[in-house]
C-alpha cells in the first residue's frame, strides 16, 4: 500500500455504523477527509461552498465497519508466488472486506531475520492494497532449535511472532520465547500440535475415521499443547494467542485460563464452526486442514466459546496451495483452505444464526485483533486513519472461487449459498474495492 498522496474526501450517508470498540451502534453518516475520520454522526453538515470536495456515498440499508482486520493468513511470498503473492493476497482481502492482514512467517525464506520482514514490508508497499503485518518466525527457520533475534523483527516491523504451521515442540524454547518476547511487547501465537499424537494422521480420530479407514488425529494433540502453553503463559506472565483452535476441550481449558487471569487470548477459524469431519467422506483434499475438521459437538462447543468471549478472534487461516498441492490421493495432499474471500459470509451466518449479535461479530475480526497486536486500527476514532468496511448483509448469492482475487481455488465453500458481503473496502481513506453488481 503506497503512502496517502491522494486519499479521496468521502461521507458515507445514513448506514447502520457499528463500532464495537466505541460500544456504538446506530444510524450515522462518516465523514472522511485526508485519509481520516472527521466525524461520525446522524447529522453531519458539509457548508454548500465545500460540498463538491466530497463523494457522496449513500450507505443505506448496509452496515460501516471499522476496517475488518485477519490476523492470520498465508501470503506465500517470498518463495510460493505460483499459489499466491502480496499483490493478490491483499487483492483477495479487501475484496472480503479485509484492510490489514497479519501474514504467517512460513514462506521460502522463513521470516526469521529482518531482511525477511523487510521485504515483506517493502512488496505490500509497493505492490499491496491493504496493510500488511508480517508475523515473524519463533525459532530460526521454524526449526525448534535456536530463537529467531526478536529485538531486531520488532524493529523491523514484525507484529508477532509464531512458528504457524508447526508447533514449537520444546517446552523450554516456549518458555524461553516467551520471556525473550515479553521484553518486546509481542504476541506470541501458538500453533497447538503435538507432533508424536498428531503423526501421520489425516482428519479427527473417532468413528468416522475408523469408518473411512484413514489414520485419525486425536484432539489431545491439539489440547495437549493448547494446555502447555497455558501453564507457560500463566508462569511467564507473557501474553500467548492459541490459533486456529478446533476442540470442545481447547475451548474449555481456554476458558478455565481465563477465569484464572491467564494472559491468554484464542482464534478460530470458519470452517471450524461451520464444517465437520463427516466431509472427509468424499475424500476431497479441499476438506484437508491441519488442525483437521472435527465433530458437531466441537463446532458447537467452538459456537458458545465464540458467545461467551472465550474465543476472541476470527481468523480465516487463508493457505493457498496450487493444484499440484492439492489435486492428488487424500494421503498426499496438502493441508488448507483459502478463506479471505468467504469469512465474511460465514461470520455473519453467525450472526442470522443467533450466535453472536452483529457487534459482537464485528468485534472479532476488529477491535479484538487489533488489541492483541496492538495496532492502531480496529475503531472508527476521530482522527483513526479511514479504514473502514461497508457490509451489505441481505444480499444472497452463492460464493464462486472461479471468481476469487486469490491464485489459489482451494475453497471448501465453492457452490455455497450464503448471505452479506462487503461491497466496499476502503483502507487509508482509499477506495480499494467495489463489488461488482
Ligand atoms: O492447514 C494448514 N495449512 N494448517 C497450517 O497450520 C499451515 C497451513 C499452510 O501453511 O498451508
Amino acid at each position: 500500500m503506497k503512502p496517502n498522496e491522494n486519499p479521496a474526501n468521502l461521507i458515507l450517508r445514513n448506514g447502520r455504523v457499528i463500532d464495537p470498540a466505541r460500544g456504538f451502534d446506530a444510524v450515522a453518516s462518516v465523514l472522511i477527509e485526508n485519509g481520516k475520520v472527521v466525524e461520525v454522526g446522524a447529522n453531519i453538515e458539509i457548508g454548500t461552498e465545500r460540498r463538491r470536495e466530497f463523494e457522496q456515498i449513500d450507505a443505506g440499508d448496509k452496515w460501516i465497519v471499522p476496517g475488518l482486520i485477519d490476523m492470520h493468513v498465508h501470503l506465500r511470498e517470498p518463495g510460493e508466488e505460483y499459489k499466491e503473492t502480496i499483490s493478490s493476497g491483499t487483492r483477495a482481502a479487501v475484496a472480503g472486506g479485509f484492510t490489514s492482514v497479519a501474514c504467517m512467517p512460513n514462506t521460502h525464506p522463513v521470516n526469521d531475520c529482518a531482511a525477511v520482514t523487510q521485504f515483506i514490508l517493502k512488496k505490500a508497499a509497493d505492490e499491496g492494497v491493504c496493510r500488511v503485518f508480517p508475523v515473524a518466525a519463533i525459532s530460526k527457520g521454524l526449526e525448534g532449535r535456536n530463537l529467531s533475534e526478536f529485538g531486531d523483527l520488532r524493529a523491523a516491523g514484525a507484529a508477532a511472532v509464531s512458528d504457524d504451521g508447526r508447533p514449537v515442540e520444546g517446552s523450554l524454547l516456549m518458555r524461553r520465547a516467551l520471556e525473550y518476547a515479553k521484553t518486546f511487547d509481542l504476541p506470541v501465537i501458538s500453533h497447538c500440535e503435538d507432533l508424536g499424537l498428531s503423526a501421520g494422521g489425516l482428519m479427527n480420530e473417532g468413528r468416522v475415521s475408523t469408518r473411512l479407514g484413514l489414520r485419525g488425529i486425536p484432539r489431545a494433540a491439539e489440547e495437549v499443547m493448547a494446555a502447555r502453553d497455558i501453564l507457560l503463559a500463566e508462569l511467564t506472565g507473557a501474553r500467548v494467542h492459541l490459533a486456529h483452535i478446533s476442540t470442545a476441550g481447547s475451548v474449555a481449558l481456554i476458558r478455565e485460563a481465563k477465569k484464572r487471569g491467564i494472559p491468554v487470548t484464542a482464534e478460530t477459524a470458519p470452517h471450524y464452526f461451520t464444517l465437520d469431519e463427516e466431509l472427509l467422506s468424499t475424500f476431497d483434499p479441499v476438506y484437508k486442514v491441519n488442525p483437521p475438521l472435527r465433530a458437531r459437538e466441537d463446532i458447537e462447543a467452538v459456537k458458545a466459546g465464540l458467545r461467551d468471549g472465550t474465543i476472541d478472534v476470527i481468523a480465516s487461516d487463508h493457505a493457498p496451495h496450487s493444484t499440484v498441492e492439492k489435486d492428488l490421493e487424500f494421503e498426499y495432499a496438502a493441508n488448507g483452505m483459502i478463506g479471505l474471500e468467504s469469512s465474511l459470509p460465514l461470520i455473519l451466518r453467525l450472526v442470522s444464526d443467533g450466535v453472536l449479535s452483529p457487534a459482537e461479530a464485528i468485534a472479532k475480526v476488529t477491535q479484538n485483533p487489533a488489541r492483541i497486536l496492538s495496532i492502531p486500527f480496529g475503531a472508527l476514532s476521530k482522527g483513526a486513519p479511514a479504514d473502514l468496511t461497508l457490509i451489505d448483509p441481505r444480499v444472497k448469492y452463492t460464493i464462486d472461487a472461479r471468481k476469487f482475487a486469490s491464485k489459489s481455488r482451494n475453497c471448501p465453500f465453492d457452490g455455497m449459498e450464503v448471505q452479506g458481503r462487503a461491497v466496499m473496502t476502503i483502507v487509508d481513506g482509499r477506495v480499494v474495492f467495489t463489488a461488482a453488481d
